[in-house]
């Protein structure tokens, strides 16, 4: 029941992209990212994803399908320092920073971080910080 230092724990890693552990709670991990540059276009299946901004901005895109084309047709969302936002299972989307950014994501320990998609952005064993 150790208390977590969220700056101490990012100031363990510095890779982009590259999710580390920080906590374990109910079959969901907590997990400490840095953005910076553009992901990659994906979706999850089965779960949905909970980007919690700590330091710095990030952009989230979606990309256009048949249930949000009239409604959100190329929509996008500034998530600033102090800002969440939950992605639904199902929808794509792409974080981009323009500079580096620290988001804790929520999420089952079985999501993958690029979803559908394997690529070398692919983190499937995840360090614990
Ligand atoms: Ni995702």
């Amino acid at each position: 029941m150790n208390k977590i230092n969220i700056a101490e724990k990012f100031a363990r890693f510095s890779e982009h992209y590259k999710p580390h552990i920080a906590a374990e709670l109910n079959g969901q991990y907590v997990k400490l990212v840095k953005f910076e540059g553009e992901f990659v276009f994906h979706h999850h299946d089965h779960e949905d994803e909970m980007f919690l901004v700590v330091k710095g901005r990030f952009r989230m895109e979606f990309r256009d399908n048949e249930l949000r084309e009239d409604e959100f047709g190329n929509r996008h969302e500034w998530i600033e320092e102090g800002e969440f936002i939950v992605v639904p299972r199902g929808v794509e989307h792409r974080p981009v920073a323009e500079q580096e950014c620290w988001v804790v994501l929520f999420e089952p320990a079985s999501t993958l971080n690029t979803g559908n998609i394997v690529n070398e952005r692919t983190v499937a064993q995840l360090e614990r910080v």
